[in-house]
């Protein structure tokens, strides 16, 4: 894995041969749901604006979640702020698992990860993609659901003392590249030999797939309060969904769908799908601002409310035509 990863390790921005911890725990925090694609500018454009943990520890958290916004998981972002003033009020990043899991929202596999990537030390890092690998490397056929245990215990075997942050990375490599969900590239994988999912004829049928069950509709309504080219916009409680974030106002999802919306959206949340309507109403509501149309992506709208205003912006310009 390691020759393997010194020929074809991907060239990313967090990666260096003395890693910054604050780039290895912001780049882990980003990617936990969210794909290299996509962070891979998203974390330069963060560093440029906050380039230490003690810049970012002084920035305000409305500052942070707009430069979060189309990220998604936004529970991220602000225990990102919170965790960064306490890491600032420590001295620095604690350099041991336990230490690390006692920051705010910090769970076992960003620590795990740290302390392997930042700090060289030793640490079962695993995700899904390790926890696939592992499973078709063992012949794991259960879910990895009812496999956690097992998964640990080969993944810590395999887990060298020697460079273990290239080797969680390399491992991360390997899930994306070769070791993929579907139509894995098993002649070119660097494991393929001992592999049991490989000599089974069917890589792919490792690990089994986890019971699929459809996710619940739910439908919501947003107002649409329009003034010389400027929407008004508001701050959505602190708890809960997209906590924080700049929103279309709207009452609290839940319910029937209005009637004759002037324009609907719907958006992939984890647990569920919400249908969004988008209804005219003439004045404000609530504490907010007006947001001039087009500086609206300075907003920090979170995407289902950027898919909002697009929709309504598309169904405005079909009327007017
Ligand atoms: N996914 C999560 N962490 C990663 C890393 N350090 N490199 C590549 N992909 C990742």
């Amino acid at each position: 894995m390691l020759d393997h990863y010194d020929r074809y390790a991907r060239a990313l921005p967090w990666r260096s041969a003395a890693p910054d911890p604050y780039h290895v725990w912001l780049s882990e925090v980003m990617l936990q749901q969210t794909t290299v694609a996509t962070v891979r500018p998203r974390f330069r454009r963060f560093i440029e604006r906050w380039p230490t943990v003690d810049a970012l520890a002084a920035a305000p958290d409305e500052e942070v979640l707009s430069e979060w916004a189309g990220l998604g998981y936004y529970a991220r972002a602000r225990n990102l702020v919170a965790c960064a003033r306490a890491v600032v009020a420590m001295g620095g990043f604690p350099r041991t698992e336990a230490g690390l899991r006692k920051l705010p929202g910090l769970g076992a596999y960003t620590a795990a990860a740290i302390v392997a990537i930042a700090f060289g030390e030793r640490a079962v890092v695993i995700d899904t993609n390790v926890a696939r690998i592992v499973a078709r490397f063992h012949g794991v056929g259960k879910t990895l659901d009812e496999s956690r245990d097992e998964i640990r215990k080969f993944a810590d075997a395999m887990t060298p003392a020697d460079r273990p942050g290239d080797f969680a990375q390399a491992m991360m490599d390997l899930g994306a590249s070769i070791c993929r969900p579907r139509n894995p590239d098993c002649p070119a994988c660097p494991l393929a030999t001992g592999c049991l999912a490989w000599a089974s004829g069917h890589p792919e049928a490792y690990p089994a797939p986890k019971a699929k069950r459809g996710r619940p509709h739910r439908h919501g309504t947003a107002w649409w309060i329009e003034r010389d080219g400027a929407i008004w916009l508001v701050r959505r409680a602190a708890k809960g969904m997209l906590g924080g974030m700049a929103a279309l106002p709207g009452p609290e999802w839940g319910g029937q769908p209005p009637a004759q919306p002037l324009a609907s959206v719907s958006h992939g949340f984890t647990h569920f799908t919400l249908d969004l309507h988008l209804m005219t109403r003439p004045e404000p509501v609530g504490d907010g601002w007006w947001q001039p149309i087009d500086q609206i992506d300075r907003a920090g709208l979170p995407t289902l409310y950027r898919k909002a205003v697009e929709a309504v912006l598309a169904r405005k310009e079909a009327l007017a035509a």
